[in-house]
């Protein structure tokens, strides 16, 4: 069976980019920011997520005009088939890619997801260091060779634009890699991308490696060089900036730098560093830089990865002035101190948003300004009523709370098991004891057990109503704002039989938090909107 894509789009925005014709300054110094935070991004341990997870992801790239979304690899289980799918369907205004090795079966099946795309992308790739074709392959250059140019030919048969990627490319031997890239252009590739996949480069030595290839290969002005960097050395961001430099024109990147080990380059500070030093680089990218925040946020929840205070960008002290010389100066011109606003990337004044007098217009106008969305009047509804709640708890609404609040009412899943009541004793000197109440697909059952804390004590009673064996992989919990009645964000990783899920809950009592997002763990495990890790797979 084969599958033609519409791939309109994507065709001309690429075509656009590769015609000479069209080789004006303004096409000539775009960035294309491909995002890989669905597929690379979900190869780091612990960090899978449900395919409603990745479409809000998938949407909030979007609202950031990513260029490219990687939504998975399409063969690597039916889930991930399943994610890149409703991605290609639900999204407009990005192309959408699957991965595939450089084998018939990944291609045809990588189509079939994307057979709906607005644009969709086939991003095709085999190693082509010396070290992966005779230690991981067993394959002799050449055949490497005849394997890509067969893998992109059959992808060009099903899609317009087709993604090249040479696997190690950072270790390979540049002759190959020339006259590999030379062919896989002339066999159909439109994009050709240069991973570090081990973030072995350094970056005046990756920037020059790219300049060389685009000089050396003969029909490089027919593709787009991209690069893709990990950040094993801590340089994924200063090598594809060097490749920037050097005439690379997409960037392969995640949000918060999530991805394999120790991460992917982070889109927010590609896309910042080329904003803000426009006058080096001379480059720019379409990302609507306000958003960058609303998605780290995301990301992070979904995911349960905090962002550490101190990350440039999007960390919590990103833009905190706590020296008396610094603060005197950004009060006396904000250029003293700060090289890009605040604002620039969607960090409100953390102004104090809403009350507990606040109306449903006022709520709804205030999503409206933060630019989140809901599905329906049913949904507005729900967090009205959970918004009505918190104000009756918590004195101060900040928009963090209401991003956490909208968060929870989105979470698609069906409650099997709901809390119903909590009650924990701590006291100095004494074993810590919870006794719950759960209503387990409507019927009420309750115990009670002791921990080594109150939160120990609140898991083992759930185990005990509602037996999961599952192993706990992470417990980790956030102030949502400043101020001891901030609300704490939990999250809670959950594995079982190797299938892992991401619990998410708030509440200003993180005990109450804890035991909300281990029942959500607990009832993504029970609908089965869990994965295997994607690395099952294999290549
Ligand atoms: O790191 C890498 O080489 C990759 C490729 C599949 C692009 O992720
Ligand atoms: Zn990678």
């Amino acid at each position: 069976m084969r599958y033609t894509l519409k791939s309109s789009r994507s065709q001309q925005s690429l075509g656009n980019l590769v015609s000479k014709k069209e080789d004006d300054a303004v096409s000539h110094n775009r960035v294309l920011i491909f995002d890989t935070t669905l597929r690379d991004g979900e190869q780091s341990p612990g960090a899978s997520m449900t395919k409603d997870e990745k479409l809000r992801i998938a949407k909030a790239l979007e609202k950031l005009q990513v260029d490219i979304i990687e939504a998975g690899f399409a063969i690597a289980s039916p889930g991930d088939f399943e994610a890149v799918k409703a991605i290609a369907d639900g999204i407009q205004n990005s192309i959408v890619c699957s991965l595939s090795r450089a084998v018939d079966a990944d291609i045809d099946r990588a189509a079939e997801a994307l057979a709906n795309a607005n644009a969709g992308r086939i991003h095709t790739f085999i190693a082509t260091s010396p070290i992966h074709m005779q230690h991981k392959l067993r394959l002799q250059p050449d055949q490497v060779m005849d394997q890509a140019v067969r893998a992109i030919r059959r992808a060009r048969n099903l899609c317009a634009d087709v993604e090249f990627s040479c696997e190690d490319a950072g270790r390979s031997d540049i002759d190959f890699l020339c006259r590999i890239i030379e062919a896989a252009i002339d066999a159909g590739a439109s994009t050709i991308n240069i991973p570090d996949t081990v973030g072995y480069a350094i970056p005046h030595q990756f920037g020059e490696m790219i300049r060389l290839v685009i000089e050396r290969v003969p029909n490089a002005d027919k593709a787009v060089f991209s690069v893709h960097c990990h950040n094993d050395l801590g340089l994924a961001v200063a090598n594809s900036l060097a490749a920037v430099a050097a005439g690379a024109r997409q960037v392969e990147c995640t949000i918060n730098g999530l991805g394999e080990r120790a991460g992917n380059a982070a889109l927010e500070e590609i896309v910042m560093a080329i904003k803000t030093r426009q006058d080096v680089l001379g480059v720019h990218t379409g990302i609507l830089t306000e958003n960058i925040l609303g998605a780290s946020r995301l990301v992070s929840g979904i995911t349960g990865f905090p962002v550490q205070p101190n990350k440039a960008i999007v960390g919590a002290n990103a833009f905190a002035h706590e020296s008396g010389i610094h603060q005197d100066g950004v009060l006396k011109h904000r250029e003293t101190y700060e090289i890009m606003s605040a604002q620039s990337v969607g960090w409100h004044t953390n102004r104090l948003s809403l009350g507990k007098l606040s109306g449903r217009s006022a709520f709804r106008s205030r999503l409206d300004e933060l630019g989140i969305e809901l599905p329906g009047e049913a949904e507005l509804n729900l967090a009205f009523a959970r918004f009505k709640e918190l104000a009756d708890k918590k004195q101060e609404i900040f928009d963090e709370d209401l991003q956490a609040l909208v968060s929870d009412t989105l979470t698609d899943v069906i409650e099997h098991v709901k809390l119903v009541f909590l009650d924990v004793a701590s006291r100095t000197g004494e074993t810590p004891e919870a006794r719950i109440v759960l209503s387990i697909d409507g019927e009420e059952r309750q115990a009670s057990a002791q921990g080594s804390g109150p939160v120990d004590a609140t898991f083992r009673a759930i185990e005990k109503v509602s037996p999961s064996d599952s192993t706990l992989q992470l417990y980790s919990v956030n102030a949502i704002t400043k101020g001891t009645d901030s609300q704490g964000e939990v999250t809670v990783r959950l594995e079982k039989g190797g299938r892992i899920v991401n619990g998410n809950g708030a509440d200003t009592d993180i005990v109450v938090a804890s035991a909300k997002a281990y029942i959500n763990a607990l009832n993504l495990m029970q609908t089965g909107a869990y994965r295997a890790h994607p690395q099952a797979v294999g290549v």
